[in-house]
């Protein structure tokens, strides 16, 4: 029986062999597609995938998350599930190399989901690089709760924005930035959004991208006293609550900061309730230090 607060795996995540159906690439990312159980009926904006990369014999023991961009059931009723991959490193660029027809070892859906409004309100969507991945499913299903949706998209350059056209099409506005100016507004997320909670009266805000940028986001929400719901990205080794890799500081109910995992408790947090630190030291005032 689980301990009362103390935060469990997704009870419908389940870990499975998954062929790649599709693999393209687009701008700087990789558009993957994974053929999966009917786990993806169960995958909620937000939720993430840890996938075993480097094969059977490879040194790269930890698995890597992935925010999932889609979840559906086809008419046949095949599960997918799509991630939006930047080959970076050695287990994403493994993972972006895999052809059609290859399998992978992943476990799914893993984390929290952004909370849905049962009322319609007026919300904002930020997303910094492949950050933007999970944020247009949460369009959708926001929009279908006839709530308003404006997105803010950000990357270094044009290339690193995923999918601006779909962004178009799925809400009300969309602003795009670049620091290189090379599309939309020069400079960073978090010029643009003051005006946009002004302009719009925005009551709620989701984002998805570096730490740096949901720490601005951060402060400007808490300014306006707007609600934040951000999905942050801590290094994750295990992804299913083991090995505590992942934990940040974050301001509980009973007043207490502790170290709590970003893979259980998270991805989706408060942004107010999160200490943000830019060292990886155990900040003053956490409890048991
Ligand atoms: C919730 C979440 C969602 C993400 N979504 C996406 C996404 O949609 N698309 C995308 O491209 N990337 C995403 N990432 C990043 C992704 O998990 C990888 O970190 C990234 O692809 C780099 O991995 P790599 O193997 O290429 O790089 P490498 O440098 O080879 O490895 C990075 C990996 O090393 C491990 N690691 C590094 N530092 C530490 C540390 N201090 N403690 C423990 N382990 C460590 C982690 O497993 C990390 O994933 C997400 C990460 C998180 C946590
Ligand atoms: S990644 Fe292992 S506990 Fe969170």
């Amino acid at each position: 029986m689980a301990r009362e607060g103390w935060a469990m795996i997704n009870p419908k995540a389940e870990q499975i062999t998954s062929e790649i159906l599709s693999n393209k690439k687009v701008g700087s990312y990789n558009h993957m597609v994974f053929a999966v159980t009917d786990l993806a009926a169960h995958a909620r904006p937000g939720n993430f995938v840890a996938i075993a990369v480097g094969g059977p014999a490879s040194s790269m023991v930890l698995r890597r998350a992935f925010a999932i961009y889609r979840s559906s059931i086809r008419a046949d009723g095949q599960g997918l599930l799509e991630l939006v991959v930047a080959a970076s490193g050695a287990g994403s660029t493994w993972l972006t190399s895999q052809k059609v027809g290859d399998t992978v070892d992943l476990i799914a859906p893993l984390g929290t989901s952004f909370g849905i409004p049962t009322e319609p309100v007026r919300s904002l969507l930020i997303g910094g690089g492949y950050g933007s991945a999970p944020l247009f499913a949460l369009a959708e299903t926001l929009k279908a709760r006839g709530c308003r949706v404006d997105m803010v998209l950000g990357a270094s350059t044009a290339a690193k924005i995923y999918a601006p056209l779909e962004g178009k099409r799925s809400v009300s506005s969309l602003t795009i930035t670049t620091d290189d100016g090379s599309a939309g507004v020069q400079g960073r997320v978090s010029d643009v959004i003051p005006r946009i909670i002004k302009d719009n009266d925005v009551e709620i805000i989701y984002s998805c991208g570096p730490m740096a940028m949901l720490e601005a986001i951060t402060k400007i929400a808490d300014s306006f006293d707007v609600l934040h719901q951000c999905s942050v990205e801590e290094s994750m080794a295990c992804g299913i609550g083991v090995c505590m890799t992942c934990v940040l500081p974050v301001l509980q109910d009973d007043g207490t900061i502790r170290m709590t995992r970003t893979c259980i408790d998270g991805p989706v947090m408060d942004g107010s309730k999160v200490t943000w630190t830019t060292s990886r030291e155990i900040p003053e005032g956490v409890w048991g230090k």
